[in-house]
């Protein structure tokens, strides 16, 4: 049985919701909502209930109850775990030179021919046993878990074959079965054409469309289905014609769009109720306008344009139009290989300037909405799995973005169960 957990001396509970909700949009978003000197009860690994110490007494915790393990958090916070909604953790082999020849000035045409690029780790993983790929990636889980992310979203994308392509989607299920942390899967076929394919395009649509999907979706092996619809990738058509399959098939739609053109992405994800956009480097107003009112949430990722040295979306003028922002790691070897979601917070305010409220909403209930599970995870609110995470002694929730290079997590909770615990 699940021990119980009751955290006191909360110096404050942070993103506590007595009436959850699915997204924060807008406005809204600049604000948060935290107790300070608070409890947190924790039974069979849910959040049971929280308040004020001062109202603990009338409120009967059985904290007498020796299967209640009490942990006294004097003088630190407690956060949500972060939900990072757009990952490629499952990957072999790294892209290093790649980086150190976009420094030295090479062109993307230069860098594919050394070796570099989107193919250049679908010729590693093909190369990789299933065996050594899970080591690889699990590795990468373990790491995230201990720096606060308690969901994730995970990609194929670097098979692009079948064989290749379900050897990814099947160590994306083994990590969900190993590991406490909550994980979804997506379908990501259409990331880069194969070098065969490179004069006919839409012959391996087809195939991601006839052989791909199908198997996939049979074995359920993915939630989701994903496109990268950019100038040099995939067209708004071939976008279409992969999302309607997948659709078919019972996945719903995320799509890569906008960071490298005006790509139309933005309005075909919104046209097929995606759950998200992500990246959108490129959003003019028309992209805003189709965003306004729909369902799909705009998933920013600006680890990877920090590390390209792209230009950044215009957040400001997103909030202000009302839209929801999550934000997302993009962890992978090609431009982003980091998965630290309080980096991410960091280049949220730094970057895009989002103030520290803005970047929680975005890391923890908008993230959660992005892989559809801000039901139960994303917030402290009663019911919800305890995903959670005790920090350091900070002085405010500011200081998780400001103090930008420090690890500030203490102890990581999931599914009600310490996972790691520094002392
Ligand atoms: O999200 N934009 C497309 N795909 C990845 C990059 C993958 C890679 O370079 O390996 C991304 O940034
Ligand atoms: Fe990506």
């Amino acid at each position: 049985m699940l021990k119980e957990l009751f955290i006191k001396n909360i110096r404050c509970l942070v993103q506590t919701e007595d009436v959850p909700k699915l997204k924060i949009s807008g406005a809204d978003m600049s604000r948060i909502s935290s107790i300070n000197n608070a409890y947190l009860y924790i039974s069979a690994g849910l959040i049971t209930d929280f308040g004020r110490m001062i109202e603990l007494q009338k409120n009967k915790i059985p904290i007498k109850n020796p299967e209640v393990e009490i942990i006294d958090a004097t003088g630190r916070f407690v956060f949500p775990s972060f939900c990072d909604s757009h990952t490629h953790l499952v990957y072999s082999g790294s892209r290093e030179i790649e980086y150190t020849d976009k420094i030295r000035g090479l062109s993307y045409a230069e860098i594919a021919k050394r070796g570099g690029g989107i193919l250049n780790s679908a010729k590693i993983l093909h190369e990789t046993s299933e065996d050594e790929l899970f080591t690889h990636s699990i590795g990468r889980i373990d790491e995230i878990i201990s720096s606060g992310t308690g969901a994730v979203e995970i990609k194929s994308g670097y098979g692009l074959n079948l064989a290749d392509e379900l050897k990814m989607l099947r160590v994306i299920r083994r990590i969900k079965d190993t590991r406490p942390i909550e994980v979804r899967a997506t379908f990501l076929g259409a990331h880069a054409i194969p070098e065969e394919y490179k004069n006919n395009r839409a012959k391996y649509v087809d195939l991601v469309i006839n052989e791909m999907i199908p198997v996939v979706a049979n074995g359920k092996l993915a939630d989701f289905i994903d496109v990268f619809c950019d100038k040099g990738f995939f067209s708004v058509e071939d976008t279409e014609r992969i999302l309607m399959a997948g659709i078919k098939y019972g996945l719903t739609a995320k799509l890569h769009a906008n960071e490298l053109d005006y790509s139309g992405g933005i309005q075909t994800g919104v046209k097929y109720n995606a759950l998200s956009v992500d990246h959108l480097e490129f959003t003019g107003d028309e992209e805003i306008n189709s965003l306004i009112g729909s369902e799909t949430m705009p998933t920013l990722l600006p680890g990877s344009a920090f590390f390209l040295g792209m230009p950044d979306p215009p957040v400001r003028k997103m909030i202000n139009a009302g839209l929801p922002i999550a934000l997302a790691s993009d962890y992978n070897p090609g431009s982003s290989p980091s998965g630290n979601m309080k980096f991410i917070m960091s280049l949220g305010c730094i970057r895009l300037r989002m103030l520290p409220e803005e970047v929680i909403n975005a890391v923890t209930i908008n993230s959660a909405y992005a892989m559809g599970i801000s039901e139960t995870h994303g917030s402290i609110a009663r019911g919800k799995v305890a995903n959670v995470f005790i920090t350091k002694d900070i002085p405010s929730y500011e200081f998780m973005p400001y103090a930008f290079g420090s690890n500030l997590i203490e102890t990581v909770i999931l599914k009600g169960k310490i996972i790691s615990r520094i002392t």
